[in-house]
C-alpha cells in the first residue's frame, strides 16, 4: 500500500511524512512540484531519506505553471477582494493534478498534504484531488491529528530528529508560500493587524525608499493576449515571468499588506510580493485597452469578481470557472502588440502602446476636426438617457 504526500522538505511536512509511517501501514512516496519556489533539491532528498522513504519525486512545473495557471488567469484579471493576485490559490491545482498523476503511476491508494485544517489550501487541494482522482483516499492529517499547537509539534519533531527551521531572526518561521508568481507572508506578528509588516519578511521585493533613484524601463510584448517577449527577446513563459519578477522587484513593485476573508470564513492577514504579476497585469489592460471593445472589456471586468472568487476557493477546474475562462478569451487572439513601461520606486507608468490592432482608430479619436464621427446623434443620444435616470 502506498500514499504520495505533497512535500516540501520543511518541518510540518516532514511530520506529516513521519506521522503517516507510524499511523497507516504503507510506503510514503514524496512528491515535490517545483512551481518556481525557494527550492533546496537536496535538503527534500536528504530529510525524506533520513525517514526512510525510497521514491522521491521532484517535479519542474514551472513553465506550465506560468502557460497553464498564470498566464490564462491574468488574461482575466483576476483580483480577490481588490488586492489579492492569487499567487497561491492558482498553485495547487496544478500540485494536486500531478500529485493524482503520481498516484496513478505508483499505483498508490491516497494521497495526503501539510495544509492546516484552517485555511484555504486544504479545500484548494481536495477539490483538486477529487477533480482527478474521485476513489483516491485523501488524509489531511491536520484534521486528524491530536498534535494540537505548534508547541506539540515542535516536541514531536525533536523527538524524531526532524530539523526545525527558523527564521532570519533566529525565530520559529512566518507561514510562507512561495512560487514564480508570488510570495505569501502570515502568521506571528502579522496575526493583530495593528501590527505593521516588519521590513526583513520582504523576500523578493525591496522597499520603495531602497529601489534605485534612476527609473527602468521595459517592453512587453503580447501575442494572442499572453506575455511573449521583453524588450523583443523570446523566452520561456517561466524564464519571462521570472525576469519580470527580478526588475519589479528591485524598484519595490508588487507589495501588498491585506486582511483577506478565507472561504471557510476566517479572516487572514497577510503580505504578498507579486513584482513581476502586478506589472504584467498592468500592461495586460495596457495591450488590452487598445487591442479590444468596450464590450468585451467591460464583460470581463464584470465577471472578473466571480472568476478571482471561484480561484480563491479552489474551484480552478470546475465548470463555473471553464465558462467564465471561455468569456474572458473569447476575443484573446485580437490581443497583440507591446506596451512600454516606466519602473520607479513602487510605481508603473505605461509609457507607450504599440500594436496593428484597428480598435484604436486614430481617425475618430483625433480632437482635430473630422467627418468620421457624427455629433449631431449625440444630442439625441443625451435625450435618450435623460429620460431613463428616472426609471
Ligand atoms: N491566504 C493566502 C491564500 O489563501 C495564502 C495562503 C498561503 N499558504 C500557506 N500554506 N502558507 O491564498
Ligand atoms: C494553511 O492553512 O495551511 C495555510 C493558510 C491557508 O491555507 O489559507
Amino acid at each position: 500500500k502506498k500514499i504520495v504526500l505533497a512535500y516540501s522538505g520543511g518541518l510540518d511536512t516532514s511530520i506529516i511524512l513521519k506521522w503517516l509511517q507510524e499511523n497507516y501501514d504503507a510506503e510514503v512516496i514524496c512528491y515535490t512540484a517545483d512551481v518556481g519556489q525557494k527550492i533546496d533539491r537536496k535538503k527534500i532528498i536528504r530529510n525524506a531519506k533520513k525517514l526512510g522513504v525510497k521514491n522521491i519525486i521532484i517535479e519542474n512545473l514551472k513553465d506550465i505553471f506560468v502557460k497553464d495557471y498564470v498566464f490564462p488567469m491574468l488574461r482575466g484579471h483576476a483580483i480577490y477582494e481588490g488586492v489579492y493576485l492569487l499567487g497561491t490559490s492558482i498553485a495547487r491545482p496544478l500540485i494536486a493534478k500531478r500529485q493524482i498523476a503520481t498516484a496513478r503511476k505508483f499505483g498508490a491508494y491516497a494521497v495526503s498534504h501539510g495544509s492546516t485544517g484552517k485555511g484555504n489550501d486544504q479545500v484548494r487541494f481536495e477539490l483538486g484531488y477529487h477533480y482527478f482522482g474521485p476513489k483516491v483516499k485523501i488524509i489531511a492529517p491536520w484534521r486528524i491529528w491530536k498534535l494540537n499547537s505548534r508547541t506539540d509539534l515542535i516536541k514531536y519533531a525533536k523527538k524524531n530528529n526532524i530539523p526545525i527551521p527558523t527564521d532570519k531572526k533566529g525565530a520559529p518561521p512566518f507561514s510562507i508560500d512561495d512560487n514564480l508568481y508570488h510570495t505569501s507572508t502570515e502568521g506571528k506578528v502579522l496575526e493583530n493587524p495593528k501590527n505593521a509588516a516588519p521590513e526583513f519578511l520582504f523576500q523578493r521585493t525591496v522597499s520603495p525608499e531602497k529601489a534605485p533613484n534612476k527609473a527602468s524601463f521595459i517592453t512587453l510584448g503580447f501575442k494572442n493576449g499572453d506575455l511573449l517577449t521583453i524588450n523583443g527577446k523570446k523566452l520561456s513563459p517561466g524564464n519571462l515571468l521570472d525576469k519580470l519578477n527580478i526588475v519589479a522587484g528591485k524598484n519595490g513593485i508588487g507589495r501588498v499588506d491585506l486582511v483577506e476573508n478565507r472561504f471557510i470564513g476566517i479572516k487572514s492577514r497577510g503580505v504578498y510580493e507579486t513584482p513581476g504579476g502586478t506589472l504584467l497585469m498592468s500592461a495586460h489592460r495596457a495591450i488590452e485597452s487598445v487591442t479590444l471593445d468596450k464590450e468585451t472589456m467591460h464583460k470581463k471586468d464584470e465577471i472578473m469578481p466571480k472568476y478571482a472568487e471561484l480561484i480563491y476557493n479552489g474551484y480552478w477546474y470546475s465548470k463555473a470557472r471553464f465558462k467564465l475562462q471561455k468569456i474572458v478569451d473569447l476575443k484573446k487572439n485580437k490581443v497583440n502588440g507591446s506596451v512600454k513601461l516606466k519602473l520607479y520606486k513602487g510605481n508603473i507608468t505605461i509609457i507607450s502602446r504599440q500594436t496593428e490592432s484597428g480598435a484604436y482608430s486614430m481617425k475618430k479619436v483625433s480632437f482635430e476636426e473630422n467627418k468620421t464621427f457624427n455629433k449631431s446623434n449625440v444630442e439625441r443620444f443625451i435625450n435618450f438617457h435623460k429620460k431613463k435616470l428616472h426609471l
